[in-house]
């Protein structure tokens, strides 16, 4: 059965996405099979790691994506002249990882699925219940949400055995971290049965200016909060560097992308590690 992890954060540009991205890069290198959902109807995960190019030629010839899911059925098509039930296996990219033996699968978003949940009711377990059928295919699932609270976190939390929770060190960074606390609590309150919990939290300096004075006063308070909360803090940093938004553009793991300094590559490394030593996964292999 698949490790699954959610990546959330309230706030946005706080890296969710391009550590998401990243550490699945990390995972297929390692060799965990790992399945990615992008839950942001933004796409910005499915982009990268698709490319722009091939994500486009993706929604221009109508393939699925994780709006069927929530959905139940896929749309006539060519193939198919009539509506269908939806197959997950039919909307997984497969091997939409960068290598050429790469075993990273995909379920790209887009912009459409907030329309699509407009009416949400009794939607919130479709995407568990989907990814329960092909589980036992993956070491690792990764989940990147989008930053407002909706339907879809419940989706996700619905998904997930943990949530990583990235922060941006900056003014105000503590805010969001006791609503996605209670917001957790409350999920598992409410059911019982599942298991959800914060695995840790990551620095990730996604501007330069959070490696100042105000980013140190940040961490400060960031990791006060998660000791009174009994959450781990992860000791790697992931350090500002113009690389990761190339990284997006380029579609490259860290480590490949151009002009990287080896220090980027290293430390993005050395958090993967530690990450897959947090959830489990690591001790297997
Ligand atoms: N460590 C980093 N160094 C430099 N830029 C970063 C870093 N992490 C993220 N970014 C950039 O910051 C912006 C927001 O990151 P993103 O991953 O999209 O955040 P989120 O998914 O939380 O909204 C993007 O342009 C991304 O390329
Ligand atoms: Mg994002």
């Amino acid at each position: 059965m698949a490790i699954s992890v959610s990546f959330i954060n309230m706030k946005g540009g706080v890296g969710k996405t391009t550590l998401a991205a990243q550490v699945a890069h990390a995972a297929d290198k390692a060799g965990y099979k790992t399945l990615v959902v992008d839950l942001d109807p933004q796409s910005n995960l499915s982009q990268s790691l698709l490319t722009p190019e091939k994500y486009v030629r993706h929604l221009k010839q109508r393939k699925p994506t994780v709006v069927q899911i929530f959905d139940r059925y896929m749309p006539p098509s060519d193939e198919h002249e009539s509506p269908r039930e939806v197959d997950i296996h039919d909307v997984i990219v497969k091997k939409a990882g960068y290598w050429h033996h790469s075993r990273l699968d995909l379920i790209p978003s887009r912009l459409e699925l907030s329309h699509s949940l407009k009416n949400p009711t009794g939607k919130e377990r479709r995407l568990a219940k989907a990814l329960a059928k092909v589980s036992d295919e993956y070491d690792l699932i990764i989940i990147d949400c989008a930053p407002t609270e909706s339907i879809l976190t419940e989706a996700a939390y619905f998904s997930s055995r943990y949530v990583l929770v990235p922060v941006k060190p900056e003014f105000m960074a503590t805010i969001g971290l006791p609503l996605l606390a209670r917001s957790i609590e409350e999920f598992n309150m409410e059911n019982e049965d599942h298991q959800l919990s914060i695995c840790g939290i990551v620095f990730n300096h996604s501007s330069s200016y959070s490696e100042g004075p105000e980013g140190r006063q940040s961490i400060k308070d960031v990791k006060a909060e998660a000791k009174r909360r009994d959450w781990h803090v992860f000791e790697t940093h992931v350090h500002y560097s113009a690389s990761y938004p190339k990284s997006a553009r380029e579609g490259t793991p860290i480590g490949n992308t151009s002009y990287v300094r080896w220090e980027v590559t290293k430390e993005f490394s050395n958090f993967s590690s530690e990450f897959f030593r947090a959830i489990g996964l690591a001790e297997d292999k």
